[in-house]
């Protein structure tokens, strides 16, 4: 089911092995700067299930799903589609209209990983590059995302959390969301 101002994030192409961290890494972005939901294309059951480990423990919404194939997904979205890639036009001048299209419905977004077919440049309606050098659909995603929300996303509200980070000038404290002790932050 989409929202009307739904952010979802659809990952191309994730092969084991090879791209986990990368995969798991665009799921992050996605939940940390603003996005509702990332689909996973691809065989990608350690990513969905890290992505979800961190969901469970600071919380959401969030969703994670992990199809076979991205051609559905494109197709079946009823709303702009944005691919990101470096051969598109450049993010500082089309973001206005990306923003007005948000407005209007939800937005796909879609990062590659290795090459991305041509279909996916056709059926986009904004092929949107973050510079026109070649780096990391991490990075492209992050500038998108903060581009997109113009800032709003860095003070998110969380629900659900068990754990959140309390903020410190130096050092590292995590607590539980009801308890009462800080627990000992991972190292
Ligand atoms: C490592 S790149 C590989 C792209 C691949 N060589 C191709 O030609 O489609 C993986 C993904 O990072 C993203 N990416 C890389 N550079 C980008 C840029 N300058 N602007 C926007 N997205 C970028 C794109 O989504 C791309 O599909």
């Amino acid at each position: 089911m989409q929202g009307t101002n739904d952010v979802v994030v659809l990952r191309l192409g994730h092969r084991p092995g090879r791209d986990e961290r990368m995969t798991t890494h665009v799921g992050l972005t996605a939940r940390a700067l603003g996005a509702d939901r990332v689909v996973i294309a691809g065989e990608a059951a350690e990513p969905a299930s890290t992505i979800e480990g961190v969901v469970e423990r600071f919380g959401g919404p969030f969703e994670v799903s992990v199809v076979a194939d991205h051609g559905g997904v494109i197709r079946a979205w009823d709303g702009a589609v944005v691919h990101l890639t470096m051969y598109g036009l450049p993010i500082h001048e089309v973001a206005a209209d990306v923003r007005e299209a948000h407005d209007a419905s939800p937005l796909l977004v879609v990062v590659g990983s290795e090459k991305v077919p041509f279909d996916v440049y056709e059926a986009a309606d904004h092929n949107v590059a973050v510079t026109s050098q070649p780096h990391s659909e991490v990075a492209g995603l992050a500038v998108f995302l903060d581009r997109l929300f113009e800032g709003r996303e860095l003070d998110r509200d969380w629900r659900d959390a068990t754990h959140q980070v309390v903020p410190q000038a130096t050092g590292k404290r995590v607590e539980p969301v009801e308890g009462d002790a800080g627990e000992r932050p991972p190292e």
